[in-house]
């Protein structure tokens, strides 16, 4: 019963040509954001920015689902409506972020551990009967500096919360994010992940997750925000084909990619020739939140209550992603709407 309502999800999750939108900053992390581009850090504020995307007009055709904080799973979208309840009448997915984010761990200096499990078991069941039909837990890697240590614990913890996960009826996607920030190489990358993707499906057998109810988000392989040397999209996409196919059970659900402080054209650009690589044996998608929501926010953040320019931005941005996912996107396409930003916005580490 509960395998089914896990299956029933994850199909439609992963129709073809839709994404995942991540909107699921926390409090801090939207802030942060908010306060990069001089928007006023308030409930209100945060509320609006969210509506404006969620209810841009025939989102579905665009995104299967949506990965909202607690905050604005809460909300009202206006005529008591909430989040969860808007997607639902409107054929998206509602999903929940449920980790409660990254903590220092003693002995480790410069080290995190992502926090949540306690308790969660009972918060599972409040958000099941919220909506959610899907949730994420992230954990980061750090590729030159995280220990063997550290990322043997937050597998682990990502193994003991997608089990809880599934037997709440809600479809876990685990995030091991391994970033971008740093200096290290392609092959650095390429080790670091390859280790850490070989060892996470590991701990998901040794602690029985059912790993066909399973959807894994993971960064591509890249040379570090930092490095000297940069790969070009080519050498990205053909590293991260590979990892992807020498380290990803065949029977998982589905694959997504976070876009991880990439900017908007390069994750296109990226998603779309390793989409070329495929036919791959289980669907993937985009997970993006910056990649998406960069320009959308600059545009709010110059004039919030220009909904509708605001909505192009965004559904500008959303073709060009469903262009990615058919690996037809060059940046050609591009009509200039949504291609330039000034910065890429600050990343979830709160
Ligand atoms: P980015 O696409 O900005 O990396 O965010 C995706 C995400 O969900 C990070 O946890």
């Amino acid at each position: 019963m509960k395998s089914e309502i896990l299956q029933n999800t994850i199909k439609q999750l992963f129709v073809s040509d839709k994404g995942i939108l991540a909107a699921d900053e926390s409090v801090a992390s939207i802030n942060k954001r908010f306060e990069a581009l001089g928007i006023d850090q308030s409930v209100e504020n945060r509320l609006a920015f969210r509506k404006t995307l969620i209810a841009t007009p025939d989102l579905h055709n665009y995104i299967s689902g949506v990965i909202f904080h607690d905050e604005t799973f809460r909300q009202d979208m206006g005529d008591g409506k909430t989040f969860a309840k808007f997607c639902e009448e409107n054929h998206i997915i509602p999903g929940i972020k449920v980790d409660e984010g990254l903590a220092d761990f003693p002995n480790f200096p410069g080290e995190k551990v992502t926090m949540g499990i306690d308790g969660l078991k009972k918060r599972f069941e409040e958000y099941f009967s919220l909506g959610a039909r899907f949730c994420k837990w992230r954990v980061v890697v750090d590729v030159k500096n995280s220990t063997d240590e550290i990322i043997e614990l937050n597998l682990r913890n990502l193994a003991i919360y997608a089990s809880l996960a599934q037997e709440a009826g809600i479809v876990p996607i685990i995030e091991p994010e391994v970033m971008y920030d740093g200096e290290h190489t392609m092959e650095e990358c390429r080790d670091k992940m390859s280790y850490v993707l070989t060892h996470l499906f590991g701990d998901l057998a040794l602690y029985r997750v059912d790993i066909k109810n399973v959807i894994l988000k993971t960064a591509m392989v890249l040379s570090g925000k930092k490095s000297t040397v940069k790969a070009d999209s080519d050498e990205i996409s053909g590293d991260t084909s590979h990892i992807l196919l020498s380290t990803v059970p065949e029977t998982i659900g589905g694959v997504v990619f976070l876009s991880g402080g990439q900017t908007p054209t390069e994750a296109t650009l990226n998603l779309s020739k390793i989409m070329q690589h495929g036919p791959y044996k289980f669907p993937i998608t985009y997970s993006y939140s910056r990649a998406l929501q960069d320009p959308v926010l600059e545009a709010f953040s110059k004039n919030s209550t220009d909904t509708e320019n605001t909505r192009k931005i965004f559904v500008d941005r959303l073709d060009m992603n469903t262009l990615a996912l058919q690996g037809k996107y060059t940046l050609e396409n591009e009509t200039g709407l949504s291609s330039h930003i000034n910065n890429v916005t600050h990343s979830q580490d709160l």
